[in-house]
Parts: C-alpha cells; sequence; structure tokens
C-alpha cells in the first residue's frame, strides 16, 4: 500500500454515488471505479438477468480484478452494495441515503418500474447498505451521509476531502470547487 488509500463509496441505487465519486475522482486525481461499468467492460459477470435487467455479478472475478490497482491505493470505488470486497481495501467507507419518495421520482425518471423500482426502494427503506456497511467495516472507517439535495451533495464532496486531507492518503486537491458537477 502506497500513502494513498482507498474509499468506498456504496448506497441504494439513485443515491448518488457515481455522482459523488466522478466530482472527487476530479479533485483529488484518485482514480473512480464504478464496480457496474468495469462487470461489463471486463466481462466480470456470469451472465445477464433478465428480471433485474442487470449482470450477475461474480464477486471472485471483480475482486481479483481489482487486487492489484486496491493495494496501490488512490481509488474511489463505487457499487451499490459493499459485503464481497475484502475489508483491508478500505479507509473510508461513506453510505449515500436519499429520502424514499426523492430516491423514487429519481429511480422512475431513469425509467425504473415495477419490481426493479419496487425493490430499490425497499432497500433504502430497510436501511440495507447501511446494515450491510456497519457488518462488514469498522465503524470509525464508516460515514454515513445523506444525499437528497444538491446541497447535500457539496456537503459531502467537502467531507470526503476533509477525510482524505486528514489521512495517509493526502494530496488533495481543493483548487477546483467551480468544477463540480450541477444538477
Ligand atoms: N445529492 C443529489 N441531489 C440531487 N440529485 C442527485 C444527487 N445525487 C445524485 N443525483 C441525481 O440522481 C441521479 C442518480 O445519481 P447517480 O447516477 O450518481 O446514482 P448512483 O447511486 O450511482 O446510482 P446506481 O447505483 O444506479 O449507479 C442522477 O440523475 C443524479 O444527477
Ligand atoms: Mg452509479
Amino acid at each position: 500500500m502506497t500513502d494513498k488509500g482507498n474509499v468506498l463509496i456504496t448506497g441504494t441505487p439513485g443515491t448518488g454515488k457515481t455522482s459523488l465519486a466522478s466530482i472527487l475522482a476530479e479533485q483529488t486525481g484518485y482514480s473512480h471505479i464504478e464496480i457496474g461499468r468495469f462487470v461489463k467492460d471486463h466481462n466480470l459477470h456470469d451472465g445477464w438477468d433478465a428480471d433485474l435487467e442487470c449482470y450477475i455479478l461474480n464477486e471472485d472475478k471483480v475482486c481479483d480484478f481489482l487486487e492489484e490497482r486496491m493495494s496501490k491505493g488512490g481509488n474511489i470505488v463505487d457499487h451499490h452494495g459493499c459485503d464481497f470486497f475484502p475489508e483491508r481495501w478500505f479507509d473510508h467507507v461513506v453510505v449515500l441515503q436519499t429520502e424514499n419518495g426523492i430516491l423514487y421520482n429519481r429511480l422512475e425518471q431513469r425509467g425504473y418500474k415495477g419490481r426493479k423500482l419496487q425493490e430499490n426502494i425497499e432497500c433504502e427503506i430497510m436501511h440495507v447498505i447501511v446494515e450491510e456497511a456497519r457488518e462488514s467495516y469498522k465503524e470509525e472507517i464508516l460515514k454515513v451521509l445523506k444525499s437528497d439535495t444538491v446541497e447535500d451533495q457539496d456537503a459531502n464532496v467537502d467531507v470526503v476531502l476533509s477525510l482524505l486531507g486528514s489521512s495517509k492518503a493526502g494530496n488533495v486537491n481543493r483548487s477546483s470547487p467551480e468544477k463540480r458537477q450541477r444538477f
């Protein structure tokens, strides 16, 4: 491991992981690893789930594929689950949460409907990902952050930047806040 650590951003689909991770990657120079995209691009799956309309992620393939990269540090990993990654990979784990009505609208706008929409909303209502994160990582590296509004997102950027600034990660470039993504 170098002096740069790794950050995991997790949460129910639609809570804003990819948006937050992209801003952070741009501001820090860390690599953004969007697991869903990696799974597709590098064939780290066991086929397509037609019901849920997503690839069936192969956890072993994902972990093997990322091991070397993660051991070097400097990564921001973005995924809607968190229990299958090696605990040692992460110095900070962020769970995003969004109010149910806001999340419903976001997912609906994205074209989610039926079982897929329902299951994701239930996941958020039941705090599934927060519980998963609490069971998988130490409380002291875990932050649960609200992601309802653009203001929340700005605040969350600052939280993670300060975590990185005060950890062994260091070298955070805070010079371009004007480049932050707006909605
Ligand atoms: N804090 C926020 N306030 C308002 N809108 C947001 C916020 N975060 C994300 N959004 C918007 O919500 C939508 C979903 O965001 P995003 O794609 O980042 O979510 P995600 O958690 O990565 O979802 P998935 O798990 O499906 O990849 C996007 O249209 C994004 O612009
Ligand atoms: Mg995403």
